[in-house]
């Protein structure tokens, strides 16, 4: 462990992340900017070329950040996506999704244990960055990588580090976001720390792996379980007319015991609706049934559906049926100022409707196309004459980019998801 101690405080240790992605890329750059080299490894040679061109795919980093590593001569590339063999830290960042059957995903990090497996050798750090149950660095990585015969604590370091990224928040970064560390031993756990620490200004260790993998996930379940609660608030308040935006502003005066959570048309990305499940599967594999997670998952799955209800109730206000209507939907992104389109309820409202026979179409700054089923959909622009010919405008994303005014002036009807404009109900703008 000497060894490794001395070489990240003189930055010298060789650092290699392994899938750059929305969270490895900002951790590889973060490193290069603190002085080490860093080996930068993804099966998408589409991103390597982009990043050897100093261009950024990923929305949150600027190209001017990839240009800055570039030029330090401190960022580097494995060929063909493979990872190089004389590295003394590895990070892997790659995707853990869900599979048809909605059960953990995690493939990609097999598939990157067994190329570390190959060239694992004495004084390395291996931690892992991507969500997963609780259990998966202890039952399956450390035996993965001990099978060579090198001992874990002894002869290499293994550790459980998870993200929190915020995606389209200018005030967190990853170097003021603190970070968790759990490793399998202590020494895991400190050097791990050690490493953290030359990037981020807060570093929390944890006594386990396991620790650290459930911290991840109470924080992405808390999120979930909120969201659930008050999407069915939001449900409940329409029963009761009672507009729910103003039933959260007044009940955040309550200066203690209470955190304001919004309702909107359901949850996306590669976090809230996919996290969770990972939770509920390991727990299911142990006879349990983690029933808030369950119905937090089926509630908010349920919101786009009761999006296409409330559509469908406005128009026929109007006298009119989703059939042939003209359906505008503003953001198809998950969340406000994000080009994230991964899971987003906006692509269920789109089928949905679109298998209603609706004319609908979107539009959304950040996504200029994207395919539903074999159809390639292009964003559309928001011009007056757009706009006023539409039945309906669904507000489904507030990015920042939108201008909400011309909306308001040239829509016939819009329905608000995310109450853009603040609480104001009329025969023409309706909320959630
Ligand atoms: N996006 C977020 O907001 C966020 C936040 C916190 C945690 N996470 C977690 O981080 C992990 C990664 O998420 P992401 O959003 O960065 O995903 P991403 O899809 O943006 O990036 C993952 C990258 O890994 C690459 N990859 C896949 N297999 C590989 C392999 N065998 N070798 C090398 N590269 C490989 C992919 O090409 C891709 O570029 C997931 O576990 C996710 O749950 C994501």
């Amino acid at each position: 462990m000497r060894g490794l101690d001395k070489k990240i405080s003189d930055r010298v240790a060789k650092i290699g992340v392994v899938g750059l992605g929305r969270t490895g890329l900002p951790l590889a750059l973060e490193f290069v900017e603190s002085g080490f080299t860093v080996f930068g490894v993804d099966t998408d040679l589409k991103k390597i070329d982009s990043l050897m061109r100093s261009r950024s795919y990923v929305l949150d980093i600027p190209s001017k950040s990839v240009k800055r590593a570039m030029n330090s001569g401190r960022l580097k590339f494995a060929k063909r996506g493979t990872i190089p063999r004389n590295l003394d830290c590895i990070i892997i960042c790659v995707p853990t999704p869900l599979n048809k059957t909605k059960d953990p995903d995690i493939s990609y990090i097999l598939e990157v244990i067994g190329q570390i497996k190959k060239n694992l050798k004495q004084g390395m750090l291996v931690v892992l960055q991507s969500t997963t149950y609780p259990g998966t660095t202890h039952d399956l990585v450390l035996p993965n990588l001990e099978e060579g015969g090198l001992k874990c604590g002894k002869d290499f370091f293994l550790a459980y580090s998870p993200e929190r990224f915020d995606p389209g928040s200018k005030e967190y970064t990853t170097k003021n976001i603190p970070r968790v560390v759990g490793g399998i031993t202590a020494a895991c756990t400190g050097i791990s720390r050690k490493l953290f620490c030359t990037i981020v200004e807060e570093v929390h260790t944890t006594s386990s792996t396991q620790t650290a993998e459930m911290v991840k996930l109470l924080e992405n379940t808390f999120r979930s379980v909120n969201i659930a609660l008050i999407n069915e608030m939001a449900i409940m308040c329409e029963k009761l007319d009672i507009n729910v935006w103003e039933v959260i502003e007044k009940a955040s005066t309550k200066p203690f015991g209470f955190m304001p959570f919004y309702p909107g048309p359901g949850t996306g990305g590669h976090c809230i609706p996919v996290d969770p499940q990972y939770l509920s599967w390991k727990l299911r594999l142990l006879d349990y049934k983690a029933r808030f997670v369950e119905l937090a998952g089926e509630i908010n799955a349920e919101m786009p559906e009761f999006i296409v209800r409330k559509i469908t109730e406005l128009l026929n206000k109007k006298s009119k049926a989703v059939k042939n209507s003209r359906i505008l939907l503003m953001g198809i992104a998950y969340k406000r100022n994000s080009d994230d389109y991964r899971e987003s309820p906006s692509l269920d409202i789109f089928g949905i409707l679109d298998s209603m026979k609706a004319k609908v179409s979107y539009s959304d700054p950040y996504i200029p196309e994207f395919k539903s089923g074999d159809k390639k959909i292009k964003s559309v622009n928001l011009s007056p004459a757009v706009l006023s010919k539409q039945d309906i405008v669904v507000i489904l994303t507030d990015h920042q980019r939108f201008d909400f005014e011309p909306v308001n002036k040239h829509a016939q009807l819009i329905f608000d998801t995310r109450n853009v404009f603040n609480g104001t109900r009329s025969k023409k703008i309706y909320t959630l």
